[in-house]
């Protein structure tokens, strides 16, 4: 009996490395193609059945194990396909481009005329240069280049064309197609035409592969009171985490945990001003290209690693790139330059941006910006100031002098000594007072930073 999962490691690990990347060969494995495909209904062993970038033909071989007749490969790699063919013999499979190719050659091909009511697999995800598309088609290009400029991109349009009405697409694709904007046609064009049926979030599930993945299952039909059920792969499962009305989403889809984290979302979004609605400064990167310019490894929290601290000015560093397990990394900029790998933040005068400094290391800023604006990723992202724009934002008169006092002690005491991580402590109180968050709000946001923060940065607790 031929070990597929064997074979086809044998044959991925064969291949050039550059070829594999320009085409963004990277096999599933058979475990998570089973999970994948034991969460879709088919409704009758004759219905349709392609993956169109089928390599090795994982998707291809358990549609023919579940007893289904009707299942059809297609990929650019000839070997991959004469080897998909030794494994499932009863499969249609045939190597051609795919993508370039529009839904009419591909039936040719097949000698076919109906379209399929199944559209599954992995497709490559490959950022495009003008040579990756073989095709003339105009309207095909021009709508690629606008809905991301990816192959994968390419690739669930080229689904959603070979696809029956109420027929169904499940993909594995990058997830950051849920939050990214340069993404935001396409989601909400899916989001207005099909009803999703499930997203998983699978993780870092392939090793080679920058980023995270999801698993999306989308039907074609509308349907004004779909509900999309919300997955996470733990141990090897598809674990229900909450469902949530298609209409909730308009654009952004966040994977949320349960039904508390879609209220404080909620709350988020209704009840707060943001950032923007205060800034009358520049937001944006840094661009001096001085040698003395400030980088974002130059600064730590509240601070300057090598200069002493900044007296006047009306700027705050923030390294651009963020982690999870560090959060927020700014501090007072004041007069001096920055180069592109800072965000500057400016605004009125240094008492203004000490506030600020204050409130965007909080452990509630740090979970808005890692949930709502990263989708949790677990990657590295940017400050970039369409994110710090959007956090939430509250001028509290009240407690506007104790964020200051807490700022000057975090900006003058030992950096990381206990006294300093009291401090942290009782900022992070004071802003879940001034956002007025309830205790169990607060509970649910200190699990989830105590969760994502390195421990370094969670000495002492709440
Ligand atoms: C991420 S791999 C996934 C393969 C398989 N679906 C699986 O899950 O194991 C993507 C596959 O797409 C194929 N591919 C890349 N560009 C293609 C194109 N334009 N047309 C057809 N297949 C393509 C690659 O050869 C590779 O086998």
């Amino acid at each position: 009996m031929i070990n597929f999962d064997k074979e086809s490691q044998l044959y991925e690990k064969s291949l050039d490395v550059n070829y594999k990347k320009s085409n963004g060969v990277f096999y599933t494995d058979l475990n998570l193609a089973q999970l994948i495909m034991n969460e879709i209904e088919f409704k009758h062993p004759d219905v349709r059945v392609i993956d169109p970038c089928c390599g090795t033909g994982v998707f291809v071989k358990i549609a023919v194990d579940k007893g289904l007749n009707n299942v059809y490969g297609i990929d650019l790699d000839k070997t991959a396909i004469s080897l998909a063919k030794k494994m499932c013999p009863s499969a249609n499979l045939k190597s051609m481009d795919s993508i370039s190719n529009d839904f009419n050659e591909i039936m040719k091909k097949f000698k076919i005329k109906e379209k399929f009511d199944y559209v599954i697999g992995n497709p490559p995800y490959v950022p495009l240069t003008s040579a990756s598309l073989k095709t003339q088609e105009y309207l095909f290009l021009r709508q690629v280049k606008n809905y991301g400029d990816n192959l994968y991109i390419a690739a669930l349009l080229r689904a959603k064309e070979m696809l029956n009405d109420d027929g169904i697409i499940s993909y594995i694709i990058p997830k950051n197609f849920l939050h990214v904007d340069s993404y935001s046609f396409l989601r909400r064009e899916l989001l207005r035409d099909f009803s999703i049926i499930s997203i998983v979030d699978i993780g870092m599930y392939f090793k080679k592969v920058r980023g995270e993945q999801i698993v999306l299952t989308l039907q074609k039909k509308k349907n004004a009171n779909n509900v999309i059920k919300l997955k996470k792969l733990i141990n090897n499962k598809f674990e229900f985490l909450t469902e949530i009305r298609q209409d909730f989403y308009t654009d952004k889809i966040i994977i949320f945990e349960n039904k508390e984290d879609v209220e404080i979302y909620r709350k988020f979004n209704k009840s707060y001003t943001t950032l923007n609605d205060y800034v009358n400064g520049y937001v944006g990167r840094g661009h001096s290209q001085s040698s003395n310019a400030i980088c974002g490894k130059d600064i730590r929290k509240f601070g300057l690693k090598s200069l002493p601290q900044q007296e006047d000015g009306s700027q705050i560093f923030i390294q651009n790139i963020y982690s999870a397990e560090a959060g927020i990394i700014a501090c007072f900029g004041g007069k001096l330059e920055a180069n592109e790998t800072v965000t500057i933040f400016t605004d009125g005068d240094s008492t203004m941006c000490r506030y600020v400094l204050g409130i965007i290391h909080s452990k509630l800023i740090n979970f808005y910006l890692l949930k709502y604006c990263y989708n949790n990723s677990s990657v590295t992202m940017h400050v970039d100031a369409k994110y710090l724009r959007s956090i939430p934002f509250i001028v509290d008169n009240e407690n506007f002098n104790i964020v200051l006092e807490y700022v000057d002690k975090l900006e003058s005491l030992d950096y990381m000594s206990n006294e300093w991580f009291e401090y942290c402590n009782l900022l992070n109180r004071i802003v879940y007072r001034i956002y007025n968050l309830s205790e169990k709000e607060i509970n649910f946001i200190d699990a989830f930073i105590k969760k994502t923060q390195s421990k370094k940065w969670d000495r002492n607790g709440k």
